[in-house]
Order: structure tokens, then sequence, then C-alpha cells
């Protein structure tokens, strides 16, 4: 086919619709072959190019027709805002940490771990087997795949101590992904109008399910070792909250691990009030120079709603996670998931179950933890060489984040804004505190592509950083 002559028809039609009226019917394709003396072929690729672009419609066997001509005009869906009413409160925006920036050179700021990171190998293969079994077709139980759900108790169950009843499968709602089973945990636990404890600094994520849930978030300031128990006793006492949400492994954004002991001495608050802690354990298979103990393996009383996502190891892609609670808690919960989605594909929980369950897991968490540590010490060493200004607040024994805090007056905003100009994209701390931020924070993931441009990208945040003190 002819594309030159194709264009050329185009263009002169082009400029007979713009005089024409809309509606106005175009000559046959019989005539304008004959006009542009082109083939048949060539006049309805022509056609074809105008259809795409909007300007005329065929109508089969009535004939092309001048498509009423669209004036580009200002969107106003302020009606929509008159409807809806002011919302019932300041709702925080999705994160910048989800940002996708497709020419950065260094992406510091997402949260997700590199591809080079996941099991690739074992995730390829457990996709084509779950693509060939029963599970491409049916569907699951609304609780989860028993096969899966029985492995989430066994993991759990294979580290509490005798004692303590271990989970059982029953036990176990399998998840979407744990960030919409803490907005159903928040909803059927805690409830509109009523106060959550958090630790702070903790993950947006949980502060933006709290928000959309109307929970009512009250702050626990938690540091290295986890929050003081005092004050959190202290903080049950005067809101009558009944659930504190924590992360006790590896915190997000900090990479603190509560300290030996503390998880009991929680623990102990929280039954002490006939409260619940919700534990996000969300990096448990991040440890990289401690183990991740959770303690929901201290608990067999149904205080604890331990929630424990896969999605970040297994491949973000298979986007699985459960909840393990006890007794009503556990029932409203569910419930409260069959509202919101009914089941969790039966394709993505095989797979993931494939996953974990072949020997190579254990490998590739063995050799994960190592490059993990190489990662996060070449990161540290690049930090302290070029912004010896940013204070490392801890040493992460797990997890996937640094986390540093600027010299006091530093302008978040703009120090962002000077390294993502640069190709290097941080995280402001401030959206990872429920209330003010108590202090200029920055998040470093050390998960992301590219390691071996942890110094150049240090040193770009120390330039940044220079220049942003000498305003
Ligand atoms: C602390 C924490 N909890 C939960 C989630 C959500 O995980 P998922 O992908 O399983 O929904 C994240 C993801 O960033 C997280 O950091």
């Amino acid at each position: 086919m002819n594309n030159d002559s194709s264009s050329r028809i185009v263009l002169a039609l082009r400029k007979w619709i713009s005089a024409a009226a809309p509606g106005a019917k175009l000559p046959s394709t019989r005539s304008l072959v004959a006009e542009y003396q082109a083939s048949p072929v060539t006049v309805q690729k022509a056609l074809q190019t105008l259809t795409a672009q909007g300007l005329v419609e065929s109508r089969p066997g009535v004939g092309t027709f001048v498509r009423a001509v669209r004036t580009a005009r200002p969107a106003d869906y302020g009606w929509q805002t008159a409807a809806l009413g002011a919302p019932p409160s300041a709702l925080p925006s999705q994160s910048g940490t989800m940002r996708d920036v497709p020419n950065s050179v260094m992406p510091f700021h997402s949260g997700y771990p590199d591809r080079e990171l996941l099991p690739e190998r074992l995730v390829r293969a457990a996709l084509t087997r779950a693509a060939r079994g029963d599970a491409a077709l049916s569907r699951p139980p609304a609780a989860g795949m028993p096969e899966l759900q029985q492995w989430f108790a066994q993991e759990l169950g294979s580290a509490t101590p005798a004692g303590v009843s271990p989970p059982t499968p029953s036990d176990v709602i399998v998840l979407p992904g744990s960030q919409s089973g803490l907005s159903s945990i928040f909803r059927a636990l805690v409830g509109t109008g009523q106060p959550l404890l958090m630790e702070s600094p903790t993950y947006w994520g949980a502060i933006l399910a709290a928000a959309q849930t109307g929970v009512r978030v009250v702050p626990v300031p938690s540091g290295p070792d986890g929050p003081d128990p005092v004050a959190l006793d202290r903080a049950f006492e005067e809101t009558g909250a009944r659930a504190f949400y924590a992360q006790p492994n590896y915190a997000n954004p900090t990479g603190a691990q509560w300290a030996p002991g503390r998880g009991e001495e929680v623990l102990e608050v929280v039954r002490r009030h006939g409260a619940f802690l919700v534990e996000d354990d969300w990096a448990h298979d991040f440890g990289i120079t401690s183990n991740p103990v959770p303690v929901a393996t201290r608990d067999d009383s149904g205080h604890v709603i331990y929630v424990r996502s896969l999605t970040k190891s297994v491949s973000t892609a298979i986007r699985v996670a459960a909840v393990i609670a006890r007794g009503p808690a556990r029932e409203r919960i569910l419930a409260h998931r069959a509202a919101e989605s009914m089941y969790v594909s039966g394709l993505l929980q095989a797979a993931a179950l494939d996953v974990v369950t072949q020997p190579g897991w254990q490998t590739h968490l063995r050799s994960l933890r190592q490059q993990l540590q190489s990662r996060r010490d070449l990161l540290v060493t690049s930090v302290r060489e070029h912004v010896p200004q940013a204070h490392i607040e801890l040493l992460p024994k797990g997890g996937l984040n640094l986390w540093l805090r600027m010299p006091d007056g530093t302008d978040l905003p703009r120090l962002t804004r000077d390294c993502e100009d640069a190709g290097v994209m941080i995280a402001a701390g401030t959206e990872w505190f429920p209330a003010e931020p108590a202090g200029p924070f920055v998040r470093l993931n050390y998960s992301g592509p590219n390691p071996g441009a942890y110094p150049e990208g240090a040193r770009i945040i120390g330039e940044a950083l220079a220049r942003n003190g000498s305003r």
C-alpha cells in the first residue's frame, strides 16, 4: 500500500472536512478513488486514519460522515463537589513513594524491591503451573485456598513457643495484599470516629487507610527500641482506644526492631486494656542481621491481629497477604472482606503457595539477606561520606529502608525537588507521621535498581543539602 498517497488523501480530506458542516456525508469510496486516482485500499486507509483522529465516523452500509467538531473546553466538575459536600476530614493523597519517574537515575523514594531481588525463576514457573491447574478456572473459598491458609498458619505456628497454642488454618484470611486488609481491620475492629493508636512515625498507607475509614489516629512515639510501654498505657487510658497498630519488626520507615522483651510488655498493656495489637509484619522476609519473631507468636487469646504480606518478597505482581486473627474479631474482618472483594484470585494464591513451598525459596531468602546487607552497607557508607550532616538514626537489622534525620531547618520540599532535578528521587519523611513530623527526616530505600550508583546518588543528595542550608 502506498502510504504517501494515503497521507495525501488524508490532508486533502481534512481540508474538505474543515469547510463542511458537522454530519455532512463524505463522497463515496468510489468517487474518492476516482478523484484521487488511488486504489480503494489506499482510500480506506485514509478514512481509517481520519476515523482514528476523531474527524469522521463511518456508519456501515450508509457512508462516512463528518463528526461534530469537539471544541476543547475546560472540564467543570464543580457540581460533583456540591453533590458530595466537604470530605469528612482532609484526606491524605497518595504517597509520593508511589510515583513512577521514568528517567530518574536513582529511585531511592520507592518502597518496592527491584526485580533482581525477586525469585524470578520460581515466580515464572509457579505462574505457568498455576495457569495449567484448576486454580485458573475455579473460585476459591472467601477466606482463601485451604492449602495457603495452612501455610500461613504453619509459618506463624512454627515460631510459637511451647505453652502457647499455635494458630489453625481456619484463623487465616487470605488477602489481595495487606493494604486492603488494614482498611478492613480498622473498619471492623475500630470503627468510624473511634480512636486508633499508631506508632509514630509509621507506614503512610496505614495512616491513609485509617483516614479513609474515618478512625481517629492517636500517635504514640516509637523509637529504635519500639514504643515506651508506659506511654502506650497512658494513651490507652486517656483515649479509651481498643487497638494499637504497630510494626515490631523492621518498621517502615525507620527500620526499627523492638528491643527483646518489648513485645511482651506491649502485649501486657494491650491485654490490660482489653484491646488489640494490629501487628503488621510486612518485612518478615527481609531480615538482615536478625530474625523477625512476631509478637503474635506469644498470643493465643486473640489480642494480636497478625498481618503478613508476601507482596514485596514473592512478587509485586503476585499480590497476596494474610491476616491471622482469632474469635469474633476474625469473623468481623472476614465479613468485611467479603463485602469488599468476596475472594482473592485463586491463580495468584496458587502461584504464591507454589513459590513459598519450593526448596528454592529458602535458598532465595538466604541470598536476599546477603544482597540486602551489602546494599544497606553501601548506602550507609555512601551517606556517611557524602551527606555527613545527615544523622543515621539506626542501622536497620532488616527491612528495605534507611531513615535519615537532616539538619534542623532543612527545607524538605526544596531538598526533594533539587534532588529530583538531578535525577535522584528521595522521600521526605513527612508522610510517615500521623501528626506533626518530629524533625526533617528522609527515607532512602536500598532495594531499588542500580545499587552501583549509590555513592553518586548520595553525592547528589549531599550537594543539594549544602545548597539547601545556604539559602
Ligand atoms: C508497613 C507496610 N504495611 C503494608 C504494606 C502493604 O503491603 P501490600 O503490598 O501487601 O498491600 C506496605 C507496603 O508498602 C508496608 O510498607
